[in-house]
């Protein structure tokens, strides 16, 4: 594995690699993407294998815009009117896959629908220009834990499992896109993310929630999770605990002490790692505002807080 500042080279190297079935980790505008060839199983396999994935678990395919999008899935008016808004940018959309898409079965684990995003980051859309295929790219995390939202925390997840890490610094939102379902009679927020729901609702109106026992989004309870267990909507922290603050609640990391979600959700995967990195037994949180960006940071916080399995 070897980490390379995003010249064209490393670019041109990197789209090399995909083409030869091998894995590359990208940054995208929200977390780092381990990311393989989407038409091609072999590539898809060994991603389920880097992440330890469950095999149920389907991935995201990344395309450079709606053109592309077209080719894979068939997209409603309300899906082509959100991405015609939010794409580039962290927005998923799933939609039913066309019997002759490109992007292989196996990465859609089966399902009659396809997850499309066209990520807005730079260093991701030279490598998909490049490319010139989707790209398949879940989080470069192992499965189940934080995602990683810098070059080096994709190297601590991931270490050999990935030939090359284009380092594009810390990603500026910190946070996995936001994912609405287009398969059901109205549209559903399948998980919460860097959109805020407001913004999405504003254009296409109320997103329903996801039916029980549906396979989707980090939907596993435990997720997202450091080592030491979580507690969370803590005003204060008890003697065996290491305190994440927000706003006035102040510890040994603060998410923001403006108390912007923006800033706190940017935050968010560094900081429970440092906190984990410490060894403390136990990470308690401070209330974070469920409002904007705090409905994806309390989802994430959930999920890391969940029992294990
Ligand atoms: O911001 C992001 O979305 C990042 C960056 C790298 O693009 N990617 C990401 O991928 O978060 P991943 O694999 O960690 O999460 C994708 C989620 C999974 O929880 C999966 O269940 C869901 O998308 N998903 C994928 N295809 C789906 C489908 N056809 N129906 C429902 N959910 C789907
Ligand atoms: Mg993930």
């Amino acid at each position: 594995m070897k980490i390379l500042a995003p010249t064209e080279d490393a670019i041109a190297e990197a789209a090399a690699l995909l083409a030869a079935g091998r894995l590359v980790a990208m940054p995208t505008e929200t977390v780092y993407g381990l990311a393989g060839d989407a038409t091609n199983p072999a590539a898809i396999a060994a991603i389920y294998a880097a992440k330890a994935r469950p095999h149920f678990n389907p991935l995201i395919a990344h395309v450079q815009g709606l053109a592309a999008a077209s080719v894979e899935a068939d997209l409603p008016p309300l899906a082509i009117e959100l991405a015609e808004a939010f794409w580039p940018g962290p927005l998923t959309i799933v939609a039913p896959r066309k019997a002759d898409a490109k992007v292989a079965e196996l990465a859609c684990a089966g399902l009659s629908t396809i997850a499309l995003r066209a990520p807005a980051h730079p260093i991701a859309q030279a490598l998909l220009h490049a490319f010139a295929k989707p790209i398949a790219a879940p989080s470069a995390n192992r499965s189940g834990r934080v995602s990683p939202t810098t070059a080096a925390h994709v190297a601590e997840e991931l270490g050999d499992a990935v030939d090359l890490i284009l380092d594009g610094g810390p990603c500026a939102i910190g946070l996995e896109s936001t994912i609405v379902g287009f398969a059901d009679e109205a549209p559903v927020l399948l998980r919460a993310g860097a959109i805020a729901r407001a913004d999405i609702e504003h254009l296409i109106g109320p997103l329903a929630a996801p039916k029980q026992g549906v396979h989707a989004p980090g939907m596993l309870a435990s997720h997202y999770a450091p080592r030491a267990r979580l507690r969370l909507n803590a005003d204060a922290p008890e003697a065996d605990e290491i305190y994440l603050g927000f706003g006035p609640r102040d510890g040994a990391r603060n998410l923001s002490p403006q108390g912007d979600l923006r800033e706190a959700a940017a935050n968010l995967y560094a900081f429970l790692r440092a906190l984990d990195a410490t060894g403390a037994a136990r990470i308690a949180v401070a209330p974070i505002p469920n409002h904007g960006l705090g409905e994806a940071i309390n989802d994430r916080l959930m999920r890391a807080a969940a029992p294990r399995t």
